[in-house]
């Protein structure tokens, strides 16, 4: 087997982001070297904490996590606790208080082109909330964020849907003017967009069965806890029984890139007020355009990834 792959996260817990976390920690294909947090599905201290209590309910040697940009560079703040609960953790935060392990003092953009630095051309960075970390990386020092090996975003749709706006992807949609950076950077991104993440939907009953056979302990408890409210806003808002796997999709796309079927396209969001604010736009990069491109993610195997998603979740 080839040496685990090493990853940076930077993410707003957020449900799916634990389901995210907990796959990359457990998985053998991936070594999470550090987690950095952005507000986004909730504050960024609420974020911040839901990372430490995942990590402390995977209980493995923690990566160091950093606590990173409370506001966007865009002028108005978009949260989503209608979806993950007031505290991002579908409300259970209190009776899964963080017991021991605490924020390394660096903020997470310091951290962030600090291991950039250190270890040019090897690491993946994954980022699963708001780009406002990452764009303020790439403002910092382009040089240094240019020594990432490559950049898997959780955001956007292939094919122009959205879920905070018909048009609108959260994670674009909450900090525009970042997305808007990091996507016209040139640098090397891959996007896993609701086209792709909206067909790895996880059921309720699928998961529950699978949980059943886990091993009892924390892990399991803290999980089956926190994502009943997750799954309870897919049924109310959808009427099913099952939650798309956006986050979690991203860290597959990382662990085994066979998972997903990408494009080379020129894109942009759209950073006004207005309608379209958030908007992804794709257009297949012609041969000639010097435009910046980006990898787009366009079709996905589904049930492998699913498969594969409870098998290092709940194996
Ligand atoms: C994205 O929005 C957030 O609510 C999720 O955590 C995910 O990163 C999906 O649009
Ligand atoms: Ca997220």
């Amino acid at each position: 087997m080839s040496a685990p792959k090493p990853i940076l996260i930077d993410t707003d817990p957020g449900l799916d982001d634990l389901l995210a976390l907990v796959l990359a920690l457990r998985s053998p294909a991936v070594d999470v070297r550090a987690i950095t947090v952005v507000a986004g599905n909730v504050s960024v201290d609420a974020c911040t904490a839901n990372a430490l209590r995942i990590l402390e309910a995977v209980d493995i040697n923690p990566p160091p996590v950093f606590r990173g940009c409370a506001k966007p560079l865009s002028p108005s703040v978009t949260r989503a606790e209608h979806v993950h609960g007031d505290d991002g953790a579908g409300g259970v935060s209190e009776a899964w208080p963080v017991q021991h392990l605490q924020i390394e003092s660096a903020h997470a953009v310091d951290a962030m082109l600090d291991f950039a630095r250190r270890h040019p051309g090897e690491l993946t960075l994954i980022a699963l909330g708001p780009l406002t970390n990452v764009a303020m990386a790439l403002e910092q020092d382009p040089a240094a964020l240019a020594n990432i090996r490559e950049i898997v975003v959780m955001g956007g749709s292939g094919d122009g849907r959205g879920n905070v706006t018909p048009k609108a992807e959260f994670n674009f949609y909450s900090d525009p003017y970042a997305a808007r950076a990091v996507i016209r950077s040139g640098l090397p991104v891959t996007a896993v967009g609701l086209n792709v993440t909206e067909k790895t939907l996880l059921s309720r009953a699928r998961f529950h069965e699978r949980l059943a056979s886990m091993e009892e302990g924390t892990l399991r408890r803290f999980l089956f806890d926190a994502t009943g409210p997750y799954f309870d806003y897919a049924m109310q808002k959808r009427g099913r029984d099952a939650c798309p796997l956006h986050d979690p999709l991203a860290v597959g796309a990382a662990m085994d890139p066979s998972l997903i079927r990408t494009q080379r396209m020129v894109c942009d969001v759209v950073d006004k007020k207005g309608p379209d604010r958030g908007m992804m736009t794709a257009e297949p990069a012609g041969d000639a355009s010097d435009a910046p491109t980006m990898q787009v993610a366009m079709e996905v195997a589904a049930e492998r990834f699913l498969g594969l998603f409870l098998e290092v979740v709940c194996g």
